[in-house]
Parts: structure tokens; sequence; C-alpha cells
């Protein structure tokens, strides 16, 4: 057995490894692999027996970056129908409700699947983040029900126990050295030395070099070095929301397009006093040790301070896993017993309440288990790596040139439920960063692209930070044949660009903005969706009669869904006028929807 996963941000990805554990204690070999897809060698699938798939849905529909290559491969045309015949198979899909395709990708891996031949061997399940018992929940409601049936086709010897007992797994790194001095450099990876200013020249020396550049992020495009410019705040001073407008300076020219996305590494803005409070709990090296581990992304030579700022999610919320290993570096009994509590079955409920609703951080739970005292070796392995986040370029090559890039982000606040006040991890390093400051980006491929042909009419739909491709787009086409469609809560508040549309609009680089407030009449909230119905007939004749596109950008929630409703059905009202009845339009309407999604004519980038 072997299981295979595809995974953005983790989920499916510890999923499959608790699947692989749970294997090997039922006798399908000491160490079951686990693998991404796209690490996979796709060719032996022809020769494998049995494959527990793990994928997650991403952006709208989308399958997560470590399995696009493998699922372009699956759907290669002219695969014979009985390819996959030898292979029995189970999928389980992460994803959440809220979305308009929910756990498409697990639903459309198991339909390809079974088109060339394989068998399934057990009821596929689903995990939801929108459930009650939150993922994990869902989990293990289908684990027993998933084993029984897989025991069936592979049935364990006569006295065979299975022991799901929480055991401490072996550390990857068996001992962590801690080093005095600078040392030479290894395996291309410079040396960090206790000074902050020599560290960080050697961190993005190392980060840009064309030796650490495969193992660099999850990412494996090219980081560049930026520095920041601006950090401008764009919603009003007394306004709920804080948006930035955010300006970076390369040194280099940027291999970018409008419409693509920057991908930039985050630090954790944590207390020092705090942190050095907590490594001396856990009788852990000092801040300003310098360890030497084998941890990929990580340089080989690395201080604590860097270790716990930049490369462990030390603010990340921890999941059940971390409870089981946690309990076995408790000294307190009764703490032992909570962990235990915490991260088995019985005790998901506690778990979600505790953690998942409460955004708990790792920082804060190693805190709260006064006794825990967890050796580095273990900490490594127990707290996963800090990921990039992605954000739409807001600038153009045509107007910002190729050494800068702009940005519009969100600061990401709110309250739990016990009333805790809690910032995003990237929101709260972007709201305090100051001109000068360093960072490391890499530039990824957008879903949105300008058409070729210029005379071709551009639909944007951009509510809230949903505007910054649709800003790059704008500036870099410069044309009056470009229509967009903002949203924000209040015309006074955060109409963010209001300014910048007027002089273009003037300057006829830009043909309309319509901007739906949705906080301003308390008796009518207007939303993007509002606005594209309202001129349903005008957006029918640009598509159709125009042949334009219409891209939507933003909240990856409710939004896109409707925004595509109001455009099927002004199709459908065009099409009824030229005389189909009602029913026969609406379906046709749909059609047309997709035949312009096939074509890249309708295009979404979504985000949560
Ligand atoms: C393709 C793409 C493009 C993007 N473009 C932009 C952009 O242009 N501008 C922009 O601002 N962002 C953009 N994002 C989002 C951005 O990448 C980050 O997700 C965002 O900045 C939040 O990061 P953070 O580290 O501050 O929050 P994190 O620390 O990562 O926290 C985010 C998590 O908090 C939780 N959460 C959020 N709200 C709540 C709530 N109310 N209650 C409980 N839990 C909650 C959710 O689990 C969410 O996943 C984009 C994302 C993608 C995938
Ligand atoms: C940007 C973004 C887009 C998403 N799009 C979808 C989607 O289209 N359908 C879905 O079912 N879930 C969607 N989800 C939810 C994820 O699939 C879900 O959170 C899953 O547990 C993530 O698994 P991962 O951590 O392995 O990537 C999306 C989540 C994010 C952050």
């Amino acid at each position: 057995m072997i299981v295979l996963y595809g995974s953005q941000t983790g989920s499916a990805e510890e999923v499959a490894e608790r699947i692989a554990r749970e294997a090997s204690r039922r006798n399908f070999g000491p160490e079951v692999p686990c693998k991404a897809l796209d690490a996979y060698k796709r060719e032996d699938l022809v020769a494998e027996k049995l494959v527990i798939f793990v994928v997650a849905t991403t952006g709208d529909g989308d399958p997560p970056d470590n399995m696009r290559q493998f699922w372009r491969f699956l759907l290669r045309k002219g695969l014979p129908s009985d390819v996959l015949a030898q292979l029995q198979f189970v999928v389980f899909g992460c994803g959440d409700s809220s979305y308009a395709k929910y756990n498409v990708m697990a639903r459309m891996l198991r339909n390809r699947l079974l088109q060339l031949g394989a068998k399934e061997i057990a009821d596929r399940g689903f995990a939801d983040d929108q459930s009650q018992h939150g993922l994990e929940g869902d989990l293990d409601a289908w684990l027993p029900l998933m084993w029984t049936q897989v025991l069936q086709h592979y049935p364990l010897p006569p006295d065979f126990v299975i022991d799901d007992a929480p055991r401490l797994f072996a550390p990857r790194n068996e001992k962590i050295r801690t080093v005095e001095a600078r040392t030479t450099s290894e395996n291309g990876r410079p040396d960090e030395k206790g000074d902050d200013a020599n560290v960080d020249a050697t961190w993005s020396a190392w980060a840009t070099s064309a030796a650490s550049r495969a193992p660099f992020g999850t990412y494996s495009a090219k980081p560049f070095e930026a520095s920041l410019v601006c950090n401008d705040r764009i919603t009003a001073a007394d306004w709920e929301q804080d948006v930035r407008h955010i300006e970076l300076a390369f040194e280099e020219e940027l291999p970018y397009e409008a419409g693509d996305i920057a991908v930039v590494y985050p630090e954790n803005e944590v207390d020092e006093v705090r942190l050095a409070r907590l490594l001396q709990k856990m009788d852990l090296p000092r801040l300003d040790t310098i360890l030497e581990l084998d941890v990929a992304h990580v340089p080989r030579h690395v201080s604590m301070r860097h270790l716990l700022r930049r490369y462990l999610d030390v603010l990340g919320t921890p999941r059940r896993r971390f409870f089981e290993a946690l309990m076995f570096f408790a000294g307190d009994e009764e703490e032992k017993e909570k962990c235990e509590e915490l991260s088995s079955r019985e005790g998901n409920d506690l778990f979600h309440a505790y953690c998942k609703k409460e955004r708990k951080s790792y920082l804060e739970v190693l805190e709260e288990f006064a006794s825990v005292k967890v050796p580095l070796e273990y900490l490594v392995d127990m707290i996963p790596l800090l990921q990039p986040r992605e954000y739409s370029i807001s600038s153009a090559p045509r107007a910002h040139g190729r050494k800068r890039l702009q940005l519009t982000v969100a600061m990401l606040a709110f309250v739990t439920p016990w009333g805790r006040n809690v910032q995003g991890v990237a929101s709260r390093w972007w709201a305090g960063m100051a001109p000068q400051h360093r960072l490391l980006c890499q530039i990824k491929k957008g879903t949105l692209r300008l058409p070729e042909a210029p005379e071709t009419p551009l639909i944007l739909v951009g509510p809230g930070t949903g505007v910054a491709p649709m800003r790059a787009l704008i500036h870099e086409r410069q044309q009056e044949n470009v229509h967009l469609y903002f949203g924000c809560r209040s015309k006074t508040k955060d109409d963010y660009y209001r300014d910048e549309w007027n002089a273009m609009l003037e300057a006829k680089k830009l043909g309309s903005v319509r901007t739906a407030y949705s906080r301003d009449d308390p008796r009518r909230k207007v939303y993007v969706q509002r606005l594209v119905r309202d001129d349903g007939a005008k957006i029918a004749d640009l598509l159709l009669q125009q042949e334009g596109v219409l891209y939507i950008s933003g909240s990856a929630k409710q939004m896109p869904t409707d925004v595509k409703e109001a455009v099927q059905d002004a199709i459908a009202a065009s099409l009824g006028q030229e005389g189909l009845d009602a029913d026969a339009a609406k379906v046709q309407a749909s059609r047309v929807v997709q035949v312009l999604q096939r074509k890249n004519r309708f295009k979404i980038e979504a985000w949560s």
C-alpha cells in the first residue's frame, strides 16, 4: 500500500500521514510510504496494488500545487480505459462546503480513476471545514468504516492485534548540535552567526543563491529579495478594516505579468521576552544559540531566534497529532491526561473548541501546559514549517516597471468565540513593517491574463482586495474597453483607489467603474452581484456580441457563485429577447458560460 496526497496548506498531508501510520499498525508493512502526488513517480501507478489518495481542493475547485503535474498526467487523452485495471484505491477529500465546488478534486480524481479501470474498495470520505466536529471529526467517523472495508480485501492474520495506542515517533534529527562560532559552509548553505546584521545577510544570500533554489520554501520558483518602499493604510484611520497599499522594490527585473501572484515569506512577530521565557521553561538553548540541524527548507546552521521567527509556524494552530506527542513530554500527570484527551477521538470536540475555534497557537499551548518540556529534536518535527502567503500583484509592468511590485493587503483580525483578539500571522508582520525592511518573494503564475487582442473588452469584478489583480490588468491595458465592478462597505471609508480610477476615467484609460457599497444604506446592502444584475444587458452584449472576457477575484465563498448566476441570468435574458423561451434560455445560458470558461473567457481567482 502507498498513501498519496495533494495538499496546499498541510491538512490533507496530515490526514495522509495518519492513514499511513494506521496502515502500518494493520499489517501493511512497518513503514507504509506516504508522498505528495507530484513527488511520486507517476509511471509506477500501473504497477501499484493499493493506493489511498487524500486530496484537498483549493482556489476555485483547483488541485493543490503539489498534485498539479500528476493530475495533468492522469487527464491525458488517449489513456486506455483499463490502464489502471490492477489498481485498488480509496479516496478521501479535504474541502469546505461553503465553497461552490465542494471537494471537487476528490470527486474528479475518483471519477477519473474509475474511468481508467481502477477499483474502489472502500467508500470515499469527505472532510468539511464547516462540519460541527471539524476535519478531524469527519476523519474519525470515516476511518473505522474504511478500514473494515479495506481489511475485507486484506485480512489480518488470525492472532493479529491492532494497537492504535499513542506512540512517540522517532525524531528526524537524532541530535541537534549547538555551534559556538561560525563554521564552514556545507551543502551550499551558509552559516549563521550570532549578530543579526550578519545573519540577515547570510540568510537572504542563502535563500536567493542557486544552491538553495530547489529546496527553498514549498514553492520552487526563484526567490527575489525585496525592500519595502511603502506600507500605507488606504482605509480611513477610524474604519474597522485596515487595508494596506504596499510597494516593494527589487534590484533585479522581475519576470512577472499583470495577473501574477507574489509568494511572500512572513516572519512570526513575537515578543522576544516571551520566546526567551518559553525556551528557559523547556530547558532549550537561548535565542542567540546557533544550531546545526538537518530540516528541509531550513539553513543547516540557524540561530534559535530565526528558527522560531522564520521557519517554524509557532503562531499556527496545532492539529490533534501535536497533543499525541506532547503528552510524552508533560511532567505533570493531569497535563498528560489532558493532552491524551485532546489527541483522542473522544476528545475531538474539546480539541475543536479549545484549539481550532479559538485559533490557539503552538506557542500558547506550550506556554499553557506548564510542565511540558519538549526536546529540540522533537520540537522541529512537531511544529510544521511556516508557510508562505500568496498575494495577487496589484501593479503592472507597463505602468510601474519590473523592479517594483505593489500589493493590496487586508490585515486579518477577528474575535474568537471566547472573545480573544486574533491577528493573522502575515497580517501582524505586514502591520508593523517599516520602509527598507527586507523580505523574500517569489513569482507565481496567476490565472487571470490579459487577452492578447487589445480590442477584447474586459469585465472585471473584484470586490475588496479582490481588486488587486484587476488593478494590475487595468494598468497594463489602459483602454476604455475595460469595465470594473468594485465592492466595499462605505463610500467615505474604504473606497480605496477611487482617485486613481477617476484620473484614469478622465484620461480615457478606463471605460467605467461601478461600486457597490454594502453598509452605506442600512435598509439596502448592495454587493457587486447586484450591480452585475443591474448591468445585465450591457454585460451580455460585451460577452456575446463583442467577444469580451469576464474575470472575478476576491472572497472564495459566496461572491463568485452569485456573480456567475447573475451573468447566466443576464445571458438568458438576452437569449430570451432573441425568441428562446425562458427555460430553454436558462439551459442555454449555463452552457454558454461553460463554453466561456473552457475558452478562458470567464475566470475566477478566489481565496478565503
Ligand atoms: C491566490 C491568492 C491570492 C491572494 N491575494 C490576496 C490579496 O491580494 N490581498 C490579500 O489581502 N490577501 C490575499 N490572499 C490571502 C493571503 O494569502 C492570506 O491568506 C491573508 O493575508 C491572511 O494571511 P495571514 O497570515 O494574515 O492569516 P493566517 O494566520 O494565515 O490566518 C488565516 C486563517 O485564519 C482563519 N480565519 C480567518 N478569519 C477568521 C475568523 N473570522 N474567525 C476564525 N478564523 C478565521 C482561517 O482559518 C484562515 O485560513 C490571497 C490568497 C491567495 C490563495
Ligand atoms: C484559497 C482557498 C480555496 C479553497 N477552495 C475550495 C474549493 O473550491 N472547494 C472546497 O471544497 N474547499 C476549498 N477550500 C478549502 C480547503 O480545501 C480545505 O480547507 C482543506 O482542508 C485544505 O486542505 P490542505 O490544507 O491540505 O490544502 C479552499 C481553501 C482555500 C484557503
